[in-house]
């Protein structure tokens, strides 16, 4: 399974000067966030930053789905309707991922812990310093998933009209030419998403609070103001 992962690897575009960047950090961070809140974006904006691996419980699915593995068909029932996979699905592939030779600094986790139980899973799993809040309205929320595309080759994250690519049809990226669109990036979908982080994930943020590491950044701005404030939170 680790080979399939690593294939959708999200490549570092570092977008911030190197003297404003944070030192090392030696544990794991999560991002978190509803759907679409940016969490992808920001994760490979601050990757070359803090020097953890990206890590997307999102994106594994993803390449699991297109894999056939029987990981990837259980999954992908509940992903077309919007529903949170189950967590010993996730637990296990977590689990997996963390015992990658890249791992062993800790990682940026990207839409993973989002339920109660993850996150007592992840407890004993690593180490997590600072657990990254990217608060977005819900009525953001349609607009930027429905307008979202990536590059095909190396997922780079961009919007139709909020995060276009600099020259039309080339990724900034990698210049890449091929893009493609998620099955679940749909308005309906997105309302089941919306509820599943409602109801499952948004209790984890008075869980993590009671810790003393949660930090909430405003996520409805620009792209680039908000990479700064988690650059700094992350000081
Ligand atoms: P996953 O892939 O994790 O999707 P998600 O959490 O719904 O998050 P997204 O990837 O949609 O959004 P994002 O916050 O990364 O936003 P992005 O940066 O792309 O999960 C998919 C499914 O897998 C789940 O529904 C579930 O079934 C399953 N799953 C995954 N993890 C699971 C888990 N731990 N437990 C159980 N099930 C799990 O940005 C969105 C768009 O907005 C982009 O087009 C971007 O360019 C644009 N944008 C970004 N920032 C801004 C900004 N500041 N202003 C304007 N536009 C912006």
């Amino acid at each position: 399974m680790a080979a399939l992962w690593s294939s959708v690897a999200s490549p570092a575009r570092p977008t911030v000067k190197k003297e404003s960047l944070p030192a090392l950090i030696m544990e794991s961070i999560v991002l978190f966030g509803p759907p679409g809140a940016g969490k992808g974006t920001q994760a490979q904006r601050i990757m070359e930053s803090t020097g953890l691996p990206q890590v997307s419980t999102g994106d594994m699915l993803r390449a699991a789905v297109a894999a056939g593995t029987p990981t990837g068909i259980e999954a992908k029932k509940y992903m077309d309707a919007g529903q949170l996979v189950p967590d010993e699905v996730i637990i296990d592939l977590i689990k997996d991922r963390i015992q990658e030779d890249d791992a062993s600094n800790g990682v940026m986790f990207d839409g993973f812990p989002r339920t109660i139980p993850q996150a007592e899973a992840l407890s004993t799993i690593t180490a997590v310093s600072h657990v990254v809040a990217i608060e977005v309205p819900d009525e953001r929320i349609v607009e930027r998933i429905c307008g979202r595309y990536t590059c095909a080759d190396c997922s780079a994250v961009f919007h139709d009209t909020f995060n276009p690519t600099t020259k039309e049809g080339v990724c900034d990226s990698c210049g890449s030419s091929n893009f493609k669109r998620r099955a679940d990036d749909n308005a309906d979908t997105v309302m089941s998403r919306l509820n599943a982080y409602h109801e499952q994930t948004s209790p984890l943020a008075a869980w993590y609070d009671s810790k003393g590491i949660f930090f909430r950044i405003d996520g409805d701005r620009d792209i680039d103001s908000i990479t700064q404030d988690i650059l700094t939170t992350l000081e």
